[in-house]
């Protein structure tokens, strides 16, 4: 037995739904609660044993939903509170857990709380945002938001500047005011009570900023000052707040978005034992194999720097935290595009599947993701949705002109996730029976679906159930202790998992051209078991193989 504390979060899959391009049950274009009800069965087919919704509350949409007005409500496109009860017990029904995404760094301009705070300093909610008067005028501080553009915004009625790290749209909540952090908990018991199972925190590292906002020295197209807010002063106090009165009371589980995470203070906040504040992260180093720091700053993909990355967060956590594993979200332009290959979707979609499930960490699933979903190609920057991808594109423009900038935004932008799930080959792709979808569906939705993949043993969707089964049917995948192997190869991921005495080795090509595997030492392949593999040859020679495009092989030892 390992010395691993074994819990239901560790050992669950999480499928994560971006409801508005889900699936639309009512005809109105946009996803919906009723399209989820009828794609509980579907959900649950895939082995996962959670679901996470993003934000499903009432919310104007400036940010798709991240900009929330009223915590307690769903938004009425996605359906009524009492739908949402029957989505939770009918989840529940099928022993799908329930994961809300809370977000509490920002409310939307919308929002009561904003709309008194801005009646001025009298004002029982003034507080419970960043109000400052600016110099002169000047803004309060060089900050500038993650969304491209500075973080503060001149309010007429207010006659005083508010911050948003994000849009326009999005105030910052000012989390230092102990009413906000009892909102925030309130928020929480909220959903909880009704039977909820946890949360995604947004952000949830922002919420702490440097006392008196100070300028920063540094300068950067966006998020100048973030050094003021990613893990600010009190984030420490306020995570165990929130634990302390709240989540502690509860059996839930909660994972942190901490964007420009690094292990060191990831420990700090999910190291396990009493001070463990939240239960996973989702740090991002891991997809920054091709850019610097995010997709706007397009790079070469490395398939060295995915590794190293992946090594450290697998053997800084083991024993001590548990990582948050996924590859793509509604966030993140389509993983095929990135570190696979178009011309080998199918073979390197599963293997980028293999590669990450396999390791140590809870995985999780974003929609559309188990079928091999690829980015969409805009013709202009009109047809973009996506507020970041518009600010983005602005700035790329003013550096490389409106060609490159698309191309750019083609490749980069969030909206390449954000495409109706692909349900079969009829109109629409089985999103909607409107006659137009809120947002472009991508042309390939003939050949890439979820029909044509159910009926196909082989498909990507198939073999994503399979990966997950594996996965729950041996605990050496969840809980075994991680190892990699010929770390110096560009265009070869090879690691093994070992517990109690078991062993298993993972190898997965990273190239279009074939190459030869010899398996490390200490490890006899004739003597192993063939478990799960994208191609169907199992063909050793010696104590190897040769590698096709993007295979994926996965051995077991007793
Ligand atoms: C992270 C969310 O995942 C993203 O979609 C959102 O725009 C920002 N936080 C702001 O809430």
């Amino acid at each position: 037995m390992s010395e691993i504390k074994r819990t239901w979060w560790k050992e669950m899959a999480v499928y994560q739904v971006w409801p508005r391009s889900f699936c639309d049950g009512n005809g109105d274009g946009i996803g919906d609660l009723k399209g989820v009800l009828s794609k509980l069965d579907y959900i649950k087919s895939l082995g996962v044993d959670a679901i996470w919704f993003s934000p499903l509350y009432k919310s104007p949409q400036a940010d798709y939903g991240y900009d929330i007005a009223d915590y307690r409500d769903i938004q009425p496109e996605y359906g009524t509170l009492e739908e949402f009860k029957t989505v939770l017990d009918e989840a529940h029904k099928r022993g799908l857990k329930v994961i809300m995404d809370l977000v509490v760094n920002h409310t939307s301009n919308q929002h009561e709380w904003f709309l008194e705070s801005k009646k001025g300093k009298d004002n029982p909610y003034y507080d419970y945002y960043f109000w400052r008067k600016g110099k002169g005028n000047r803004r309060p501080n060089n900050w500038m938001s993650t969304f491209a553009g500075p973080a503060w915004e001149y309010d007429k009625e207010a006659g005083e500047y508010y911050l948003h790290l994000f849009a326009v749209e999005q105030p910052d909540l000012n989390m230092d005011n102990p009413k906000v952090r009892e909102e925030v908990k309130d928020i929480m018991r909220y959903w909880l009570d009704m039977g909820v199972d946890g949360f995604r925190e947004d952000v949830i590292t922002f919420i702490s900023k440097t006392e008196g906002l100070p300028s920063s020295p540094y300068w950067f197209p966006v998020a100048t000052g973030m050094e003021h807010y990613m893990g600010g002063p009190h984030l420490d106090e306020y995570l165990q707040e929130f634990k302390d009165d709240v989540l502690s009371k509860y059996d839930c589980m909660t994972v942190g978005e901490a964007p420009m995470m690094t292990i060191k203070k990831a420990l700090h906040h999910i190291t396990e034992g009493p001070k463990q504040q939240l239960n996973m992260m989702f740090h991002f180093e891991h997809m920054a194999a091709d850019c610097l720091f995010y997709s706007w700053f397009k790079a070469p993909f490395s398939l060295k720097k995915l590794k190293k990355v992946y090594t450290r967060w697998q053997k800084g956590l083991y024993g001590r935290a548990w990582n948050a594993n996924y590859i793509e979200n509604h966030d993140q332009p389509r993983i095929v595009n990135r570190y696979g290959s178009l011309k080998y979707r199918e073979a390197s979609a599963k293997m980028l599947a293999t590669m990450y499930i396999c390791q140590s960490g809870t995985p999780f699933i974003y929609q559309g993701q188990e079928i091999g979903m690829t980015n969409i190609r805009l013709n202009s920057i009109d047809d973009y949705v996506d507020v970041s991808t518009i600010n983005n594109y602005g700035v790329a423009k003013a550096i490389m002109g409106k060609k490159k900038a698309l191309e750019l935004a083609n490749y980069a932008s969030r909206d390449n996730a954000r495409t109706p799930v692909q349900w079969d080959d009829s109109k629409n792709a089985g999103f909607t029976t409107a006659e137009k979808p809120w947002f472009f569906i991508n042309e390939n939705y003939k050949e890439i679906n979820v029909a044509a993949q159910e009926n196909d043993e082989n498909s990507i969707l198939n073999y994503y159930r399979k990966l997950l089964k594996f996965r729950k049917e041996n605990d050496i995948v969840i809980y075994g202790d991680y190892d990699e192997h010929f770390a110096e190869s560009d265009k070869l991921f090879c690691y093994s998992r070992s517990l109690d005495g078991k062993r298993m080795l993972v190898a997965c090509s990273f190239s279009e051209t074939p190459f030869l595997f010899e398996a490390p030492k200490g490890f006899d392949l004739t003597k192993g078991t063939l478990a799960m593999s994208n191609y169907d040859i199992d063909a050793l020679y010696g104590n190897g193989f040769c590698l096709q495009p993007y295979e994926c092989r996965v051995y077991m030892f007793d």
